[in-house]
């Protein structure tokens, strides 16, 4: 495991932003997995800046979203299908056939996006958040190590931590890339900023492997950065 600690919130966005940039600039054809969250929101804003100043060859590079609330309307606000369109697709051009969106409306929903993972070669770099209780995805605690995509039940702690971004459907459900499935990624990126991350990074420090904090089952991936700011770095000491 890689660990960037940055020297502020804004310093660690811009690192997130970069490596993706520089990914996609070294392999144009590269598949990037994106994640949604407060977390990314910045990152994105950012990554639009940098990419559109240096004009980043996007037309070959295939997208697939990490997660989707169940039971909401298509392109309902409170989807991450809104949110990408939002923050990412529309500032950059893209078209929407260079993206997969996990479909959360169908029965053999889960099935398809593996398929779609494995018919796509999987995905090079996958942008990752993180929960407050250690969630990967929408992977919550208590997911296996070996989990592929799959329709999960939301805790009450992350719909209560999630309730500022939702409208008047308050989703229980979604649609998830599991942790085997994220796993295949060749290299993860997970970006934490902020205070209320800080124990749970502190957890996924002194841990592996353990269903409790599921995102201590990327710590053995052989090719997994962990991009800090100083608050979600506040309860570690990187200098022991
Ligand atoms: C989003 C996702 C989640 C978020 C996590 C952190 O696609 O899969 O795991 O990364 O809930 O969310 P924020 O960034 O809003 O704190």
């Amino acid at each position: 495991m890689r660990i960037i600690q940055a020297t502020s919130r804004e310093e660690a966005v811009e690192t997130a932003a970069s490596l993706v940039l520089e990914r996609i600039l070294a392999h144009p054809t590269s598949v990037i997995g994106l994640a949604t969250g407060r977390t990314m929101e910045p990152v994105y804003a950012r990554f639009c800046e940098l990419a559109l100043t240096s004009r980043v060859p996007l037309s070959q590079t295939f997208f697939f979203l990490l997660d989707e609330y169940m039971g909401l309307p298509d392109g309902h606000p409170t989807s991450f299908k809104h949110y990408i369109r939002t923050h990412f697709l529309r500032p950059l051009s893209i078209p929407e056939s260079q993206i997969a969106f996990p479909p959360a409306g169908d029965v053999d929903g889960p099935e398809r996006y593996e398929e779609l993972l494995r018919e796509s070669h999987g995905v090079d770099l996958q942008l990752l958040g993180i929960g407050q209780n250690g969630h990967i995805g929408f992977n919550e605690p208590g997911s296996d190590k070996t989990s592929r995509t799959r329709v999960v039940r939301l805790t009450e702690e992350t719909i209560s931590a999630n309730r500022g971004q939702l409208t008047d459907i308050i989703p229980e459900k979604a649609l998830s890339m599991g942790i085997g499935t994220i796993r295949e990624a060749k290299s993860l990126l997970l970006l934490a900023t902020g205070k209320t991350k800080a124990e749970a990074i502190k957890y996924l420090m002194n841990h592996h492997d353990d269903p409790t904090c599921p995102a201590t089952f990327l710590k053995d991936h052989p090719h997994f950065t962990l991009v800090l700011d100083p608050d979600a770095a506040s309860r570690i000491n990187l200098n022991i």
